[in-house]
Formats: structure tokens, C-alpha cells, sequence
């Protein structure tokens, strides 16, 4: 395939499309929505309304860090600060599908549904990829058009269309054509993360505490596998608590999990043979984040486990 021709050919469309009207689009800083939003931007130019949905759900800095990168190759991006929608959402919340339901509807119901009208659009651009589609329709994934899914009709709930530029290419195409528009590899390298962010890694009820220590611990392992060459490593906190010893008293503490992964496509994976002497570090830096007194290493291929916790 010709990657060159391909973004050609998606900003022709893109222009075609859009007319001079206003689009938007979700950036959440992974590979897909990242090449959306650079295609987007060279086809429509400030007709474009780039946003970052900042769902309190996402890793230290993040919504500073994806304003930076895009900053730097001169794409505005709004963040937009939906932190206390998104916790009321899932206060009292424990079972993980109503869980995952509520973020998305608080995402594309209510977050995005005000700032589609605030903004006049009439497009929404989305990052959509074949395997999505791919795996929707072999029932592996949930319906990725999630406002179908939830049962809107985008255009008659919102008045807008769904564009998705990228819906004939695979990762590796989406990479290609990442590199073809110079971006950095701090974004075309970047592992998956869930679109439910933290939320699919807090087993039980999600609260800005609980974020907190996930978040912290995220950043840990982050930093310590950031070399490993792995498809994919995280942390996330269990709903159980184990007593431990701190400053020579009892702590009923809280447990994190460690888990790192290689895999092709995400169907299966298995768990990377890590160093005692990293593991080791990891476990003494995450055990001193403030009330966590356990740190365990997953050893469960998918299947049986998940990638993620949620
Ligand atoms: P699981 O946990 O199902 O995850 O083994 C497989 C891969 O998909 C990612 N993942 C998601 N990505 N929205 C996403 O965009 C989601 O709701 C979601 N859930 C899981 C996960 O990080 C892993 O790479």
C-alpha cells in the first residue's frame, strides 16, 4: 500500500466531506486518535476542534504532556476538565460493566454530546481502525461505534456525522502513516492504554484516592518497564487489603498488582520473564506509595486473565 497516497487521499476526502463546516474530535493521545487529529488538522486547518477529555482517569501529567506534543507540531488542543462528571458517574460503582458503562456514557452522552453543541460541529472525526471493526463484528470486542451502542444516533441525538479515516488500515498501517506525517515516536511508540483509562485497573469502587495510588503506581512501572520492549505493562490496585508492618505498627494495606504482557494483537498474551532485580525495585518504590503494603507480579497468560482488571 502506498501510505503517501493514502493521506492524500484522506485529506481530499476530508475537505470534501466537512465542506466548510466545523469537525471535532477526542484526542486521548494513543497512535489512532493522534493520526486522526495531525490528518484532520492538514485537511481542515482551525475548522478542527481538537479536544482532551480530562476524565480524572488518566496517567501523572497526561493531559499537560498530549497539550505539549501537539503544542510542538502546532495543533491546539482543548482540555477540556470533565474530572467531577466522570467521578460522580462512578461513585458507588463496583461491578465492572456498569463501570465501564458509565464512563462511556458519560463521555459520549454528556461530555461529549455539550461539547459537539458548544462547538457547532457537524463532524465528528474518529479514530476507528479495521481490527475494530474486525472484532466487533467476530463479537470479540464491544461495538467500537459506541454511540450506536448506547443508542444514539449521532446525527439525529446531535445533529453530526461520524467521519473515520482510518477505518482500512491495521496498527502497522496506522503506524506508517504516523511516520509519513513526522510524528514523534513518543506518540507512534506509545503502548495500548484502555480507552476506560485507570478505571479498567481499579478493581472496585473508583474514587480520587484509589486513582491516586493506582496513578502513582502506574508511573512506577512505567518508568522501570519503559525498556522492556513489552506489548504492554500496567498496574492496578485490588478491592482486597493485606496486613503488613510499617514503621514497626500493624497496616491493613492495599495491594497492587504488576502486570507486563507480550503479545501480537492483544487476542492472547503472555507474561515477560522480568529480572528479579527489577521486579525487586518495583516492588520496594510501589510499596512506598502511602498505604500500599503489598506488591505482586502476575503470572497469567490471556486466557484465562485479561489484559487489563476490568
Ligand atoms: P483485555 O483486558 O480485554 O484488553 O485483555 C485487550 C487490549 O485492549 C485494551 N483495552 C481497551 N482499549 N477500550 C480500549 O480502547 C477499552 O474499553 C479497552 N479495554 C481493554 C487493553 O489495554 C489491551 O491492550
Amino acid at each position: 500500500m502506498d501510505y503517501r497516497a493514502f493521506v492524500e487521499e484522506q485529506v481530499g476526502t476530508l475537505r470534501d466531506s466537512v465542506g466548510d463546516g466545523i469537525a471535532i474530535n477526542a484526542l486521548s493521545g494513543g497512535v489512532d486518535s493522534s493520526v486522526v487529529t495531525v490528518l484532520g488538522h492538514r485537511a481542515l486547518g482551525d475548522r478542527l476542534k481538537t479536544v482532551f477529555v480530562d476524565s480524572a482517569l488518566m496517567r501523572e501529567g497526561e493531559p499537560d504532556s498530549v497539550k505539549k506534543v501537539f503544542a510542538g507540531m502546532g495543533i491546539p488542543v482543548d482540555v477540556v476538565d470533565a474530572r467531577a462528571e466522570f467521578l460522580g458517574a462512578l461513585k458507588g460503582l463496583t461491578d465492572p460493566e456498569e463501570k465501564r458503562n458509565a464512563v462511556t456514557s458519560t463521555f459520549y452522552s454528556t461530555v461529549f454530546g455539550r461539547l459537539v453543541r458548544e462547538k457547532g460541529a457537524k463532524f465528528l472525526l474518529h479514530g476507528t481502525i479495521l481490527t475494530d471493526i474486525e472484532e466487533t463484528v467476530a463479537g470479540i470486542k464491544r461495538q467500537h461505534n459506541i454511540l450506536g451502542q448506547i443508542g444514539i444516533d449521532p446525527e439525529e441525538a446531535y445533529g453530526y456525522r461520524v467521519i473515520e479515516p482510518l477505518m482500512t488500515l491495521r496498527k502497522d498501517g496506522v503506524r506508517k502513516v504516523a511516520a509519513i506525517l513526522g510524528m514523534p515516536r513518543e506518540v507512534t511508540d506509545r503502548i495500548p492504554f484502555p480507552g476506560p483509562a485507570l478505571a479498567t485497573r481499579i478493581v472496585g469502587e473508583v474514587t480520587e484516592e484509589r486513582l491516586a495510588t493506582v496513578r502513582a503506581a502506574t508511573t512506577i512501572v512505567e518508568d522501570e518497564l519503559g525498556n522492556s520492549g513489552a506489548f504492554q505493562y500496567l498496574a492496578a490496585l485490588l478491592g482486597d487489603r493485606a496486613t503488613g508492618i510499617r514503621d514497626g505498627k500493624r497496616e491493613f494495606g492495599q495491594i497492587i498488582v504488576v502486570r507486563c504482557v507480550d503479545s501480537e494483537d492483544a487476542r492472547k498474551a503472555t507474561p515477560v520473564n522480568i529480572s528479579w532485580d527489577i521486579l525487586n525495585r518495583i516492588s520496594k518504590r510501589v510499596t512506598d506509595i502511602p498505604g500500599v503494603n503489598r506488591c505482586l507480579y502476575d503470572l497469567t497468560p490471556k486466557p484465562p486473565g485479561t489484559i487489563e482488571y476490568v
